[in-house]
C-alpha cells in the first residue's frame, strides 16, 4: 500500500518509523511519502493560511496551496506531461521517500520512476488503472479496473465534522492500493479544496472520536496504525485481527474481555480456572461471556446495538442476568 500524506508538521509522523508500521515499511508493504505542505506555498513566508471568510476567529488554509500540492503528489499538476515523471509506479524505497519533512526547494512531482506520466482522465472512474501506451485516454478497459495499481489514490481529511472512524472503515482502506491523507490546522481547509477533489477522488473528510484536536496530524497516526496493521504480513498473527474488538463477524459491537498470561497466580490474583483448563470449548464462551459483561459494562451503547439474530440463548441468558435487554420484539423466535 501506498500512503502519501501532505501535512505543515512533517515531523509528526516520526512514529511510523518505529514497531510494526516501521517493519513493514522495511519490508515494503507500507510505501509511506509524507510531504511538507509549504514546498508548494508561493510566497517568501510559505503562507498556508488566511483569514475566514464571514469573519469568526481562526485561520483557514488557502485552496491554492493545497490544489498545488496534492496535483503534485497525485501526479496531475499542471506541469506538461512530458516533463512530468512518474506519480505511482516505482517501487518503494526508490523515491526521496523516508526523508520525512525534507524540504524541497522547489516543488515538483514526488516520483522518479521507471513508468510514465499518469494522465489524468477526467471523469474517469477513480478505480481505473490507466497505462500509458496501453489505453487510450478516456477509455476503461474492464479487465484492468481495480485489477491493478490505481491511477489515483483515494482522500481522507481529518476533521472532527467527519464520518466516524471505526474498524468497519479501517477494513475498508486496508483494501485501498493508495491511500492520501491531507492534513488541516487551524480551522481547517477552505472547502473549495474538498469539492475539486471530490470530482477526481473518492474523498472522505473522516473523525477520530469527538473532541477536537489541534491538527489533523495525529488522527492521522491513528488511521494509519489501524490499518496498517490490517495488511497481509504485518502482524504476526492473522487471526487476532478477526478477535479485535470491534472486528466485523463475531465481534461486532463487542469489546474483548480481559487477557493473562503466566504466572498463574500473582500476588494472590488468579488465573481463571477455565483458562488452564484446555477445554477450547469452554474457553470460547468463556470468553464471549466476558466480552458480552465488558460491553455491557462499559459500552452499553453498543450493546444495545447487538444484533438479536446473532445472539445464541447462553447469549441471552447473560444478558438477561446483567439485566440488559435486547428489545424482545426483534429476537429471532
Ligand atoms: Cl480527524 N482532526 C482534528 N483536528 N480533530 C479531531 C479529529 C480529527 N477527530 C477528532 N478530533
Amino acid at each position: 500500500m501506498r500512503l502519501d500524506i501532505i501535512s505543515i508538521f512533517p515531523e509528526y509522523f516520526a512514529p511510523l518509523d518505529v514497531s510494526l508500521i516501521g517493519k513493514a515499511r522495511e519490508r515494503g508493504t507500507l510505501d509511506v511519502r509524507v510531504h511538507q505542505l509549504r514546498d508548494w506555498a508561493y510566497d517568501v513566508h510559505r503562507t498556508v493560511d488566511d483569514t475566514p471568510y464571514g469573519g469568526g476567529p481562526g485561520m483557514v488554509m488557502k485552496p491554492e496551496v493545497w490544489g498545488e500540492a496534492i496535483d503534485a503528489v497525485i501526479g496531475a499538476s499542471a506541469i506538461p506531461s512530458g516533463a512530468r515523471s512518474g506519480g505511482y509506479a516505482q517501487g518503494p524505497g526508490e523515491d526521496e521517500g523516508r526523508g520525512e519533512g525534507e524540504a524541497r526547494a522547489t516543488p515538483q512531482p514526488s516520483a522518479t520512476g521507471s513508468v510514465g506520466p499518469q494522465p489524468v482522465v477526467p471523469g474517469a472512474d477513480a478505480q481505473t488503472t490507466v497505462e500509458p501506451g496501453t489505453v487510450e485516454p478516456g477509455t476503461v478497459e474492464p479487465a484492468t479496473v481495480a485489477s491493478r495499481t490505481p491511477a489515483l489514490p483515494r482522500m481522507i481529511v481529518p476533521t472532527p465534522s467527519g464520518r466516524p472512524f471505526s474498524q468497519e472503515l479501517a477494513q475498508e482502506l486496508a483494501q485501498e492500493p493508495w491511500l492520501l491523507f491531507a492534513c488541516g490546522r487551524y480551522e481547517g481547509i477552505d472547502s473549495r479544496v474538498m469539492e475539486e477533489y471530490s470530482g477526481r477522488l473518492r474523498v472522505d473528510e473522516v473523525s477520530i472520536g469527538d473532541y477536537v484536536l489541534a491538527g489533523g496530524e495525529v488522527a492521522v497516526l491513528v488511521m494509519v496504525e489501524a490499518v496498517g496493521r490490517l495488511l497481509p504480513g504485518v502482524l504476526g498473527n492473522a487471526q487476532s485481527v478477526v478477535d479485535d474488538s470491534f472486528a466485523p463477524g463475531s465481534m461486532e459491537n463487542l469489546v474483548e474481555g480481559p487477557v493473562y498470561t503466566k504466572p498463574p497466580v500473582w500476588r494472590g490474583h488468579e488465573v481463571p480456572a477455565v483458562l488452564l483448563s484446555g477445554h477450547h470449548g469452554n474457553v470460547a464462551r468463556w470468553r464471549r461471556d466476558e466480552a458480552l459483561r465488558r460491553t455491557v459494562r462499559n459500552r452499553p451503547e453498543l450493546a444495545a446495538a447487538l444484533d438479536p439474530a446473532k445472539l445464541d440463548k447462553h447469549d441471552r441468558k447473560l444478558l438477561d442476568e446483567l439485566s440488559f435487554r435486547v428489545r424482545r420484539k426483534d429476537v429471532a423466535n
